[in-house]
């Protein structure tokens, strides 16, 4: 395995907690000799499928113009398929769900029988990704927040014929902020040991797999400071000129903040 194709989903590109993740892996996998390609959702213009299987009744020609093309050339040249994605209502984001979608134009019409399940054959066109890999983060402490969304991937795996081959979960992601960095540094240094494993030995590990999701800071502890900082990014815009922002529901200075944990 040496070409792996990353597709971040989340809106906040190469600035958000995701990428992270992303860059710690990345680099574990360059190190181990393979080469990575780069695509962010947030960069391309990918229009949601529109249904109608325009593609299946024309020679797998889809009726719109946008980057997904680029997407699926990208596709082909990869061996291993990242999908690097926050948890957003408890899945993939929308835009990183609309490219997969799109990729119905790399699959055959026919239904094939395998090991007793419906799906799709893949086309003569499809691509040549082996391995899939799933790179999360998301915003509460707990890790059963990736239980929907690793079910959805692990689905899509079997989907594209390809194996699913372990997935790097970061709950209370945005700690990774705001902590300071000797106490996410095993935490990245996991990620990157992770991508140099799975290059070298086609998977990763349950162990870095463990450590990458480990506790960083106690539960209560979390919910008190991601708590806090809203409350005075609410307060700050509730005082500020700029009135473009505006909330459904005036900050309270009562004790009704989040300062204190229920
Ligand atoms: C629209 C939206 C939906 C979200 N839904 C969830 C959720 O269901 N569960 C959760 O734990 N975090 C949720 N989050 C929080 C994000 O997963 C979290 O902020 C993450 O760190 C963002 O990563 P990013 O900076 O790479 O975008 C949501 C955030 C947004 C913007």
């Amino acid at each position: 395995m040496k070409r792996m194709l990353v597709i971040n989903g989340s809106p906040n590109g190469a600035k958000g907690n995701t990428e992270i993740l992303v860059n710690a892996f990345v680099e574990g996998v360059e190190a181990a000799g393979a080469s990575v390609t780069r695509l962010y959702t947030k960069n391309l213009r990918i229009n949601p499928c529109c249904g109608t299987l325009h593609c299946w009744k024309n020679q797998g020609k889809c009726c719109m113009k946008d980057d997904m093309q680029q997407v699926l050339e990208a596709m082909n040249n990869a061996d291993v398929l990242v999908l690097a994605s926050p948890v957003h209502v408890d899945g993939l984001t929308g835009p990183l769900k609309n490219l997969l979608d799109r990729f119905v134009v790399r699959v055959s019409p026919y239904i094939v029988n395998r090991n007793g399940h419906n799906t799709h054959a893949l086309s003569n066109k499809s691509s040549s990704i082996k391995k899939l890999v799933l790179i999360s983060n998301c915003g509460f402490h707990e890790m059963d927040n990736f239980d929907a969304m690793l079910v959805h991937v692990k689905a899509i795996a079997k989907l594209f014929h390809c194996e699913f081959a372990g997935a790097l979960l970061r709950p209370h992601g945005p700690a990774m902020r705001f902590l300071p960095k000797n106490l996410i540094s095993e935490v990245i240094l996991s990620a990157k040991m992770a991508g140099q494993e799975l290059i070298k030995a086609g998977r990763m590990s349950e162990k870095l797999e463990q450590a990458v999701s480990q506790e960083l800071i106690g539960k209560k502890k979390y919910e008190l400071m991601v708590n806090a900082h809203w409350t005075k990014v609410r307060i700050k815009s509730f005082f500020s000129k700029d009135k473009d922002i505006s909330y459904s529901e005036k900050p309270s200075l009562s004790t009704e903040t989040a300062y204190l944990p229920s």
